[in-house]
């Protein structure tokens, strides 16, 4: 597929995903050719070529190329935030004529802005990409090349961006990151997100606006069922990772001690834990809504063990392995 050709499919997807209401089989053939497209592009043979390795950096994975592009998957991930994007841009523009936005974690071909470019003004928007893998990197640079002959001011960065330092005179009014996974495991979202906020003013918009992790009580799970959050019958708060609690604990979230009486634990006895994502405003991930907020199994607990009321202590560990460790007192 010629440029000008993805370039033309990149409106009618835009449309697709930016749609008041949600049309499941639009939003599922436009990403079709969204993948397509892209895959087509790069070299017809993306799928022996391209890395599937992960990197372990010093703050999480970060996903090889191919698994990075395959995020388009999720069509409600990707729904959601270039909805929520587009709004978040929008309230900027309100206030002020341009705006400086950084992505980081891009992956090979910047999913999540990629529909968005050419819906603003060149003038409008400037962007930083941020990508640590060097194949999706140099994908993305060969892409942007061709893709971007409108002069939209876009600078392409390979770093680490929990730990890269921005050109204070670019203080970003704008931080996107989706790095990470169902209950913030593996990859670094939260460190990447704290590294970028500390380097911007107080009225940057951080997207997603807040993630929420949970600890759940239900019936014992049958694998296959979906679960929507009100089916969980106890479910209590452990950590919200958004502007305010990124600044509030710069050197690590809190541990938190979440009770729970034996009486709910004699009717549901399966922990889990859950996600809940607050892209930007209203735009939104429920459970269950994405891969981003699919419910984790802690324990089954056995009827023989409730013996009394149980004490879960969590605490968020960040550098190589970031995970909520849960233990069950
Ligand atoms: C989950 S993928 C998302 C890809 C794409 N942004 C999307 O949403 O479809 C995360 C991407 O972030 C990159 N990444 C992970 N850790 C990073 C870091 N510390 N600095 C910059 N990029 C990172 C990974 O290499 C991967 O390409």
């Amino acid at each position: 597929m010629q440029m000008i050709e993805i370039k033309n499919s990149l409106r009618r997807i835009f449309h697709s995903y930016a749609k008041e209401t949600l049309d499941y089989h639009d939003l599922k053939e436009a990403t079709e050719i969204f993948k397509t497209s892209l895959f087509n592009w790069h070299s017809k043979n993306f799928l022996e070529n391209l890395d599937r390795e992960n990197l372990i950096a010093e703050n999480g994975i970060a996903i090889g190329p191919y698994w990075a592009a395959m995020c388009l998957d999720d069509l409600m991930r990707t729904r959601q935030f270039i909805r929520g994007i587009t709004k978040a841009f929008d309230e900027k523009l309100k206030k002020q004529s341009s705006i400086e936005v950084i992505y980081a974690g891009t992956g090979p071909f910047a999913n999540l802005l990629l529909p968005i470019f050419q819906e603003y003004k060149t003038h409008q928007i400037r962007y930083t990409l941020v990508e640590i893998n060097p194949i999706s990197f140099s994908i993305l640079q060969g892409f942007m090349e061709e893709f971007n002959q409108e002069d939209l001011d876009i600078t392409l960065v390979m770093a680490d961006a929990s730990k890269l330092k921005l050109d204070p005179k670019r203080k970003p009014d704008i931080i996107i990151s989706e790095t990470m996974q169902a209950g913030l495991k593996s990859e670094p979202q939260i460190a990447i997100s704290q590294n970028l906020l500390n380097q911007a003013d107080e009225d940057s918009i951080l997207i997603p606006q807040n993630i929420k992790l949970s600890l759940g009580l239900s019936t014992n799970r049958s694998s296959n069922k979906e679960y929507k959050i009100e089916e969980f019958y106890k479910t209590s708060l452990v950590m919200e990772v958004n502007k305010s609690t990124l600044k509030k604990y710069p050197n690590g979230f809190p541990e938190v001690q979440t009770k729970f009486l034996q009486k709910d634990l004699n009717i549901n006895s399966h922990l889990s834990l859950l996600t809940e994502i607050q892209i930007f405003e209203e735009e939104a991930l429920k459970i269950n809504q994405s891969g981003l907020t699919n419910p984790l199994n802690v324990a089954a607990l056995s009827q023989q063990d409730i013996i009394a009321d149980y004490i879960i202590h969590t605490k968020y560990q960040l550098g190589q392995n970031p995970e909520l460790i849960i233990k069950i007192m």
